[in-house]
């Protein structure tokens, strides 16, 4: 075969959160010296998380394993109230990474609480950013994971609601939960804008264009990287085969028999480098001719935290 090619998605790899979160912990090194602790996976890749372990981040599960005094990065994912609070009192010097799209929903579930609404966040119970949103107001605040939770909600017609949703979430499967939402409650109120950040929309865009012009799709990303998971998922939706690839190590051969076009992208949190690699490997393995499909340029930038920002490594 002579006409093996790889048709390579743009957006795709570092959002403008995953760029900011990995710099404030680079930062924070340079000004505040190794160890620097930081709570959790500092955003979901494990290629990153070696990198910064090797400059001195020591990641840990709870801010109860930071030791009293020491400076603590909260990851992307963003972080309960209580967790401020446990950090406050073993007087940490924290400094948070959570991305501000992240953040943007902790305001509205504040908000939304505060009007008496029955939040209803619909995301996965076990992933760090609906474990924190869901800590700001866990007591008015129900979980919805399918369709099927939506309808079955335990809940009356009238109570007044509002949905949130976590940030990474597939576009087409939360609209089905949202609409299931809608039909099960009259009083139901969500963010104009919804909760899927740009980052992951924009991805999932770019991935589907992809897919129904490949044969196979590869998306660079770990697999607790719940935008890269849905990345595959979308892809499969248009009836290509499609696998993750955290690293070009766990490329499998046999995927590629008798594919001619190979779609490839990276999740948000997917350092390029490692498409690079596989891009590599696939020209080895004759898939020389790599076509460039872009369905949207991304400008975004966000700023560091102030003080983070102006603070200069001491001497
Ligand atoms: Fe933020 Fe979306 Fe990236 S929530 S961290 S911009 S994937």
């Amino acid at each position: 075969m002579t006409d093996k090619k790889v048709i390579l998605a743009e957006p795709r790899g570092f959002c403008a959160g995953v760029r900011r979160a990995i710099e404030i912990v680079e930062k924070a090194l340079e000004v505040h010296g190794a160890p620097v602790y930081v709570r959790k996976e500092i955003v979901h890749n494990h290629y990153v998380v070696g990198v910064l372990k090797r400059r001195g981040a020591i990641f840990v599960d709870s801010e109860a394993d930071v030791p009293p005094g020491a400076v603590c990065v909260f990851s992307a994912h963003g972080v309960a109230p209580a967790v401020r609070e446990n950090a406050k009192s073993r007087r940490l010097d924290t400094i948070d990474a959570t991305c501000p799209l992240v953040s943007k929903v902790h305001q509205e579930a504040r908000r939304y609480a505060r009007d008496g609404r029955t939040l209803l966040l619909v995301g996965h119970a076990d992933h760090e950013e609906v474990e924190g949103t869901y800590g700001e107001a866990p007591d008015r605040t129900v979980i919805v994971e399918s369709v099927e939770s939506a309808r079955e909600l335990d809940l009356p017609r009238d109570t007044p609601v509002a949905v949130l949703t976590q940030t990474t979430l597939s576009m087409d499967e939360t609209e089905g939960i949202v609409a299931a939402l809608g039909e099960r409650f009259d009083d139901l109120r969500s963010p104009a804008d919804g909760d899927i950040c740009y980052a992951s929309t924009n991805r999932q865009v770019a991935v589907k264009e992809i897919a129904v012009r490949s044969d196979l799709v590869l998306v660079v990303g770990s697999r607790n990287s719940s935008n890269s998971v849905r990345m595959v998922e979308v892809a499969l939706l248009e009836g290509t085969a499609a696998y993750l690839v955290p690293d070009v190590t766990e490329l499998d051969t046999s995927w590629l028999e008798g594919v001619r076009t190979i779609g490839v992208s990276a999740g948000a949190s997917a350092p390029e480098l490692l498409v690079d690699q596989l891009l590599e490997r696939l020209d080895q393995l004759g898939y020389h001719d790599v076509e460039l499909s872009v369905t949207t340029k991304e400008d975004v930038v966000f700023q560091l935290p102030s003080g983070l920002n102006q603070a200069r490594p001491s001497a």
